[in-house]
Parts: C-alpha cells; structure tokens; sequence
C-alpha cells in the first residue's frame, strides 16, 4: 500500500512534466529530438576574408559565427541596422564587421563591395550569398509585385553582386583561390509554382553554371540547398528547438541553422576545393522522397 502511495506521488511530481511533452506532441504532430555535432576544424579559414549577404539573423548568423570560430574575418550586410547591431552583440567578436547594405539596390552594389573591402582591411575571399526573402502565394495568385520583389533580392541581387565581384577578381593578379558558396533550397530542386522557389532554382543552376565557367579562373562556385531550417523565415517552426518534429520529410524533422553552417565552412575550405559547381542538398531527405 504504502509503495503504491509512493508511486503515485512520484508520478504527481512529473505529471506537470508529462503534460508538457503531451501538449508539445499534441501541437506539432509528432515528437523527434536532435543530437547535433559540430566539427572542429582549428583555423581552417585562418586570414580568409568572407562577405555573408544577409547575415544578421539565421542562416547567415550562424555561418559567420562558425567561419569566426574557424579563423576568418568576416563581414556581414543587412536592410535593418537594429537586426545588424544585434548580431554584433551577440558575438561581440572584432574580427565581424557589419554593413548596412540592400543587395536588390544593383546600383549600389560596387559602393558596397568597396565598403567590404575597407572593412576587411583587403580583398574578399569568399562570398556567402545567402540573403534571401520567401513569399508563399502560389500560381495562379501570383502578382506582379510580389514576383519583383522577390526576384529583386533572391535572384536579380545575388547575380548582379556575383558577376561585379568576379569581374574584379578576374582583373586581379590572383595567387589563391576564391570562392563562391550560394545558398539555394530544397525547393530549388522539385516542381516549382511560385517566385521563391523558382529563384532558387534559378540559384541552382547559376551555381552549375559558374561552376564551370569560373573555375578556370581560380574561382570555385559551389552551393548548399536547405531544407526546412528553424530561423525566423519559417515562423512556424522557428521557436521549435525543443522538439523538431515535422512530417514533411523521411527524417521528420527541421533542422537548425548550424546544420547548414557545418556544411558551408566545409565547402568554403581548402579541404573542399575538388567540388565545383554542386549544390549539396541537405534536407531531412525531402527532395527525394
Ligand atoms: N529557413 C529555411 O527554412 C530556408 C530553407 C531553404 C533556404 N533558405 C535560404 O537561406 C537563406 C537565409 O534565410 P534564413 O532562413 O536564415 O532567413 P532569415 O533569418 O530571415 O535571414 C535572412 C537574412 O537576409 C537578409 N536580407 C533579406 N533581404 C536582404 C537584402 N535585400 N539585402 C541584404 N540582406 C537581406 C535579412 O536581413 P534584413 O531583413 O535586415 O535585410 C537576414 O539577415 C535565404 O536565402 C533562404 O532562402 C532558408
């Protein structure tokens, strides 16, 4: 009697607990949970100077945290002072550099490669473009508005920004090599009904491309497309670190922004430098199911 009183106390002590993860389950559809490793590859990007378009929160952020970690001076650029500032007393790191740049802006595109290079105190070595904006009206809804926005940022801006940035390089008396990674998505490589997705196809086959046309030159263009990743772009699971579940995918899960981050400094290394022109999809299995 007494070892059932006690049994039931124990379980009235969880029951707050347990009523947690049921409401969680209960919310999401499911329950998975992450085990994350992270790679320790000392100075790998030691003295490399890296421009990262959009990288004051998600994606970007968690890429300049790791290419910092790794030895790299790096710069990164934003629309919003504040998110800019924010990123920077987060890290609070003297080898980042922050600028107030909109890429969509092709005018301004060698005042803000210039700015970069001050701020780097030299060239730029590589380019993260990562800088992006969703949208979710699907054809037939599709306005003409939203499909320039959209493309103004995610395809008009990256192409415009690449092709100044590598006619520099061209000129230039290269000793090393430089490199390109773009940031496509896994919607870039299944059937595609709206601007978003479209642009990233548009990345994909951009990276192929250059790929090829570059790497004469010195320049290696390689690309990674997410999947499903928890930052601020994907509201719905942004705030879902404690249960990642999500059924769109064999893996059923999202993945966080530093999953993405492991892979782009791997590309962006020397140990890296045989792939050319790939874009490495890395999303739960979601394009292949
Ligand atoms: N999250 C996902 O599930 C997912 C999946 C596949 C691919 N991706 C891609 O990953 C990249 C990063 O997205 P994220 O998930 O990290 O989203 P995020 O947290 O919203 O980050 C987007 C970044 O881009 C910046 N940005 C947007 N427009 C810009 C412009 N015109 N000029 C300069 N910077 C600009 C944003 O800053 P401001 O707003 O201050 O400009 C922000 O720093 C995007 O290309 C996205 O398409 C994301």
């Amino acid at each position: 009697m007494k070892r059932i009183l006690l049994r039931l106390i124990n379980f009235g002590k969880k029951l707050p607990l347990v009523i947690k993860s049921i409401k969680k389950i209960y919310r999401y559809g499911g329950y998975t949970a992450i085990n994350i490793a992270s790679i320790n590859y000392g100075e790998i990007l030691k003295e490399k100077k890296v421009l990262i378009t959009g990288g004051s929160t998600g994606i970007g952020l968690s890429i300049a945290k790791k290419s910092l970690q790794v030895g790299a001076t790096v710069v990164i650029t934003g629309r919003n002072d504040d998110k800019l500032k924010k990123a920077a007393d987060e890290i609070k790191n003297p080898r980042l550099k922050t600028l107030k740049w909109d890429i969509s802006q092709i005018n301004q595109i060698e005042e803000g490669i210039k700015n970069t290079k001050l701020l780097l105190e030299g060239d730029i070595d590589i380019l993260i473009n990562n800088a992006g904006i969703v949208n979710s009206i699907t054809f037939p809804n599709v306005t003409e508005e939203i499909w320039d926005k959209i493309y103004s940022i995610n395809s008009k801006g990256l192409f415009f920004l690449t092709q100044t940035l590598c006619d520099q390089w061209m000129k230039e008396d290269k000793v090393q090599l430089k490199k390109i990674i773009n940031i496509s998505s896994q919607g870039g490589f299944v059937g595609a009904t709206y601007p978003y997705r479209m642009t990233k196809w548009d990345i994909s086959g951009l990276t192929q491309g250059l790929g090829i046309k570059l790497a004469p030159h010195g320049i290696i263009v390689n690309g990674v497309a997410p999947g499903i990743i928890a930052t601020k772009m994907q509201p719905n699971y942004h705030a879902q670190e404690d249960n990642v579940f999500c059924s769109l995918n064999p893996l059923k899960r999202i993945a966080m922004p530093t999953e993405i981050a492991e892979l782009v400094v791997f590309l962006m290394s020397d140990a890296a430098n045989f792939i050319v022109g790939q874009t490495i999809l890395c999303d739960g299995g979601y394009s292949i199911k």
